[in-house]
Order: structure tokens, then C-alpha cells, then sequence
């Protein structure tokens, strides 16, 4: 495996994939690992977080995808030195055909990163659309470590099983998928209901739970302002709980691959 595939993944929309995407991506950089981040939620606002030049992104994955301009033109500088590779800017039409060439080809994604031949021990982490698409099916179907994204509220909790069935038909079953990961997100002390819900995920998710990430301003006021929270607020709550989930990210990751060529201590892993 020369690659590590982590997409960033949730039943509902609007729970924090994209932050979390970004902020993991400018960690893993600042880490000194090498980061290719893939937009592949026709939102194309992975963008507004981490890239450099943030209007310079109309053209990407799907233009590429199609013929029309070579991969190479698809890459962006992005923060901390990671690459990002922009969904692009495209209309109705071109979603739709976008989309059913996908559906006709499910293992598209997985088959075009092998062919990029990236750098051996790159990271490549992966944005999509909220609940089951054909981007979420061929996001798992290349993955290696699936992080979910969760809200500590009851919408979230119990839609839940609708990532978990994806993720044990596209990834679990296969030899070098190495995990999930969960990441509860805008976790608020102060509310009772919040902390009740919480304690429920915790008991459910132990011991796939990556961490919890606070509710912050720091984190709506980092994206207005068109960076990573490390970079905009690095002592803030929120840069805080990225730099712990990215830590236990790599733990897992790399416990897993130990596992997995030491084949007898398997059973010792977490749930996969
Ligand atoms: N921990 C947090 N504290 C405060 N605000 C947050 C936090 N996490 C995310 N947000 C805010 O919540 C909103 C939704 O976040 P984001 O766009 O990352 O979600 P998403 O899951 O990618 O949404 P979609 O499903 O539409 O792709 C954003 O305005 C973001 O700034
Ligand atoms: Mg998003």
C-alpha cells in the first residue's frame, strides 16, 4: 500500500466534513507527511479552507475526469505545503453525466489514484457530499481509513446506521481497509442534551472514537477568513482538538498496518 485513502464522510449534511477535511489536511502537512486533499462534493468549497488561491479553483477533478484538461493542470498549492485537487466549478449537465459515468464505472476513483502514482506514504484525504451518492460509494471504495463525522444530537446518532451500512459494503470487507474512525463534532459542555448525546456516541463508538471537537467560533471565523484554524487561531479550542485527532488518525493508521503484516495479532484490533 503506498497510499493511506482517508475520506471524511456523515449521513447528514452540515455536521463539519469539510472542516474537518481541511483542518486534517493541514495538520497531516504540518506533520511533515505528504497530503494530496480531493474535493469530490460538487460544493467545490474544500477550496475556501485550505487552497492558496482559492479563485483559482474553477477547474478540477470532474474537467479532468471528462478529458478536456490533463490531471497535472488540476492541482493546487494548498496550506502547509499539502496539494489539493478542486472538485471545479461546473454546471447541472455536467454534474449529472459526471455523476453517471461514476455510476457506471465504481471503482473509477480507486482505479485513477493507483494511476497517479503518488509519492509512497502519501495521504490522500477525500471531502464528500453528506449520505449515500455515488461519491460516497467510490470514496469507500478506495479507502484505507474512513473518518466519520458526527454531531452530538439525535438526528445524528440516528441516522448513523447509514454510513455504517455503506462502509460495510464498500470497505470493511476488503483486506486493506484498515478502520474507522469517528469524530464527534461541535461538542458544547454547557448543554445538557448535548452531554447526554454525547455519552450515548461515546458508549457506542469506544473504541473507534478518534476525539470530539469543541463548538468554536474559532472554526465559522477561520473559514470567513479563508484559512485553517491552526493557522488562523493556533491556541484556540478547535486547533487544539484537530492536533489531538490527527495523532490518534496516524496511531490508528499505523497500528492497523502493523497488524496488518503481522497477521496472527490481528484479533487484537479495535472493531474495523
Ligand atoms: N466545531 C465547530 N464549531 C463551530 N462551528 C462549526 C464547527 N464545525 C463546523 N462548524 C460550522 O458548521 C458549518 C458546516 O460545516 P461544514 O461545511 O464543514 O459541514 P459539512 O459536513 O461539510 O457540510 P455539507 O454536508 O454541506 O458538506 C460551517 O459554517 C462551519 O464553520
Ligand atoms: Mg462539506
Amino acid at each position: 500500500m503506498t497510499m493511506v485513502v482517508i475520506p471524511v464522510i456523515s449521513s447528514k449534511g452540515g455536521v463539519g466534513k469539510t472542516t474537518i477535511a481541511a483542518n486534517l489536511c493541514t495538520a497531516l502537512a504540518q506533520r511533515g507527511r505528504q497530503v494530496l486533499a480531493i474535493d469530490l462534493d460538487p460544493q467545490n468549497a474544500l477550496r475556501f479552507h485550505i487552497a492558496n488561491e482559492p479563485q483559482d479553483c474553477d477547474s478540477g477533478l470532474v474537467e479532468a475526469a471528462t478529458g478536456l484538461i490533463p490531471w497535472a493542470h488540476t492541482i493546487r498549492p494548498a496550506s502547509a505545503g499539502a496539494m489539493l485537487l478542486p472538485f471545479g466549478d461546473v454546471d447541472d449537465e455536467r454534474q449529472i453525466s459526471f455523476e453517471q459515468q461514476l455510476a457506471r464505472h465504481p471503482g473509477w476513483l480507486a482505479e485513477t489514484l493507483q494511476r497517479f502514482g503518488l509519492p509512497e506514504g502519501t495521504l490522500v484525504l477525500l471531502d464528500t457530499p453528506p449520505g449515500a451518492s455515488v461519491y460516497l460509494q467510490q470514496a469507500l471504495r478506495a479507502a484505507h481509513f474512513g473518518v466519520v463525522t458526527v454531531l452530538a444530537d439525535a438526528g445524528s446518532f440516528a441516522t448513523l446506521p447509514i454510513v455504517e451500512r455503506m462502509i460495510g459494503k464498500y470497505a470493511s470487507p476488503r483486506a486493506d481497509y484498515l478502520g474507522t474512525g469517528y469524530v464527534v463534532n461541535q461538542v458544547d459542555p454547557g448543554k445538557r442534551l448535548n452531554n447526554d448525546v454525547f455519552e450515548m456516541l461515546r458508549q457506542r463508538l469506544r473504541p473507534e472514537l478518534l476525539g470530539v471537537l469543541h463548538l468554536d467560533q474559532a472554526v465559522p471565523e477561520a473559514l470567513a477568513s479563508a484559512s485553517p484554524v491552526q493557522r488562523y487561531a493556533p491556541m484556540s479550542q478547535a486547533a487544539e482538538d484537530f492536533s489531538s485527532c490527527t495523532e490518534r488518525v496516524l496511531e490508528r493508521i499505523e497500528t492497523a498496518r502493523q497488524a496488518a503484516a503481522f497477521p496472527s495479532l490481528r484479533t487484537m484490533e479495535p472493531n474495523r
